[in-house]
């Protein structure tokens, strides 16, 4: 898992490169390097690398001089083969051909084995060098002929970009990992993701699975995988640099749950049909095909598994159907039975394993539906149906806005999947979209309570464990609220159901363990907040306004707004976010890139 990026045209390729890459660091963020042609002497290359952030290789690249000349790729990397070393950094050289690559190739024991026969030496632990070897083993003036040879070889998936001084052009190919190409001004650039080049150019080509491109600096020569040449499909991007960068909030988490409101709104726009009581989504399937279906069956990792099981309480309420969620990486594909409608959920639409698992389900012929937040992510190219969440970049580690947009989604495809199999009358479902278009406004006001939650987070970040409690659609938000305390404040916590408390875990429960009790929905809850009070802990409950019965028993309360239950886990979700950002904000951690943690993770 890394991000790659590549630049040709008329400027020093060095800045523009260092620049791209900081802005995909969310991608991984242990080593970095680039490679420019060099100016001293021609057909050579300047090499640049070393564990660590870029902005650190970027100090040592000013000093330098800033060399090389307007040709030159780069790389940020999160280590799979081999340590984050300076050895192990992209990119890899073989004579003077250079190479970054984003991916896993499956079969490198064999190429390197093979390699090392021919007296081929290794400098790296990676699997990404073969690949420098076999280009440069294949090179005979014609890049882009190297690579195809060298790419047939390779098992596994790849984005990549190739440099050698000696060919007039660039080459990028992809394969099952995600690369984008913008087109400037006398400038062609290249890189894992829209917004690492969209303060350069507007006019993006969303490379395709097998495609490969030649990249001169004022065009692009695409190529099919059979070698043909293809049309170039330009993309304005319409949304703006500001949409990936932190607009003044101190961190983009912070930014990012401010923007919840508006995912939502974008993730309901034009999707419901309110004098229908229906909604209009792209699931590639008839009324009759969701008739006949008799099961759900979800997969997913982290956040999206956690949206997942909210799916679970929501679908079999809203349109009867019974749902399993599993952890992708865990997913059993045999129990896949006639019938069954699979969702993959992955905001990122790149994640491995959610990906296997669904390549896995569309062998047992099911109908396939994903949700996603990246248009034109490897997701979208397997799945029968896409559903996508319109929250924007999310740039963060810990998703936020992206999961409060799948559980909009959800919400949406809920009402679908009720209204077309007759579970939900017309007039159940006109009410339901009724109260789902004032979600956003209801998030607005969770976002005001901000100080009160600041407050209680500030006097708990020391404890050394935080326990989440939830019922119902409240259950799969306490294990995202204890996820997120996890991944940004780094402190031990557990989500657990309300009911599940006292079956073990009661025995950890001391004065020192503060328990977030989410009870916007039922009063069974508060037999569970009555059970750890007696134990000593302190108890912070988000509760629905004017529920005096909680404020009896805990020891702080937020109020919410009162919504649905389903709607009220929305609400929940932002709060809990907001306690996470704070805790971790007074503890002073680098909440944006918490350690050891990648946003999108391409490897099973
Ligand atoms: C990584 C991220 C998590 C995310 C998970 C699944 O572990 O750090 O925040 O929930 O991947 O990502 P996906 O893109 O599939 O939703």
């Amino acid at each position: 898992m890394c991000g790659i990026v590549a630049y040709i045209g008329s400027e020093k390729a060095g800045p523009i490169l260092f620049d791209t890459l900081k802005r995909l660091e969310y991608r991984g963020y242990d080593s970095a390097g680039v490679a420019v042609k060099s100016q001293e002497s021609k057909d050579s290359l300047e090499v640049l690398k070393s564990a660590g952030r870029i902005a650190d290789l970027e100090k040592v690249y000013l000093k330098l001089g800033s060399p090389g000349e307007t040709v030159g790729i780069g790389h940020t990397r999160w280590a799979t083969h081999g340590n984050p070393t300076d050895r192990n950094a992209h990119p890899h050289v073989s004579g003077d051909v250079a190479i970054v690559h984003n991916g896993i190739i499956e079969n490198y024991l064999e190429l390197r084995e093979s390699l090392e026969e021919m007296g081929v030496q290794f400098q790296s632990e990676t699997d990404s060098e073969v690949l420098a070897h076999l280009v440069r083993m294949y090179y005979q003036g014609d890049l882009a002929g190297a690579v195809t040879k060298a790419l047939g070889q390779v098992e596994g998936s790849y984005a990549v970009a190739i440099l050698c001084p000696r060919s007039p052009y660039l080459v990028c190919a992809r394969r099952d990992s995600p690369l984008v190409l913008g087109m400037g001004k006398d400038a062609v650039y290249a890189a894992s993701d829209v917004p690492a080049i969209l303060s350069y150019t507007r006019d993006i080509v969303r490379m395709k699975d097998g495609e490969m491109a030649l990249l001169y600096k004022d065009k692009i020569e695409l190529r099919d995988a059979s070698g043909a040449s293809k049309p170039l499909e330009l993309e304005k991007i319409e949304w703006g640099v500001d949409a990936a960068e932190k607009g003044g909030y101190p961190h983009f988490m912070l930014k990012e749950i401010h923007e919840q409101p508006r995912a939502l709104q974008e993730t309901f726009a034009g999707r419901i049909l309110e004098i229908e009581g229906d909604v209009r989504l792209d699931l590639g399937m008839t009324d009759f095909e969701i008739r006949s279906l008799n099961r759900v069956s979800i997969v997913a990792c982290g956040t999206s598994y956690h949206a997942g099981l909210f799916a679970k309480y929501l679908f079999s309420r809203a349109a009867g159907l019974p749902v399993d969620v599993e952890v992708a990486s865990e997913f059993q594909h045999i129990q896949l039975r006639p019938g069954t409608l699979l969702i993959s959920i992955t905001q990122s639409g790149e994640t491995a394993d959610t990906l296997l698992a669904l390549k896995k389900s569309k062998v047992c012929g099911v109908k396939t539906i994903a949700i996603t937040n990246v248009v034109g992510s490897t997701v979208t190219g397997l799945a029968d149906g896409t559903i996508f969440t319109r929250a924007g970049p999310e740039i963060g580690v810990a998703a936020t806005k992206t999961f409060t947009a799948q559980m909009a989604a959800l919400l949406l495809l809920a009402v679908r999947l009720g209204k077309a199999r007759n579970y939900l009358t017309p007039d159940q479902a006109r009410k339901m979209l009724m109260e789902f278009t004032r979600l956003p406004g209801l998030v607005q006001s969770v976002l005001e309570k901000r100080e009160e939650i600041k407050a209680i987070a500030e006097k708990y970040a020391y404890a050394e464990c935080y326990f989440f409690i939830g019922r119902d659609f409240l259950y799969p938000i306490a294990l995202e609220g204890a996820l997120k305390l996890k991944e940004i404040a780094y402190i031990p916590s557990e989500g657990y159901a309300g009911g599940e408390l006292k079956h073990g875990p009661l025995a950890l429960i001391t004065g020192k363990t503060p328990v977030v009790a989410l009870a916007t929905c039922g009063k069974k809850v508060q037999s569970n907040i009555k059970e750890v009070r007696a134990r000593g802990a302190d108890v912070i409950a988000f509760a629905s306004e004017d529920d005096s019965d909680i404020v009896k028993v805990a020891s702080t309360v937020v109020e919410l707004p009162k919504t649905r239950p389903a709607l009220s886990a929305v609400l929940c979700a932002v709060a809990v976010q907001l306690l996470a950002y704070y805790t971790a904000n007074k503890l002073n951690l680098p909440i944006d890139k918490p350690r050891n943690l990648a946003k999108c993770v391409t490897v099973e």
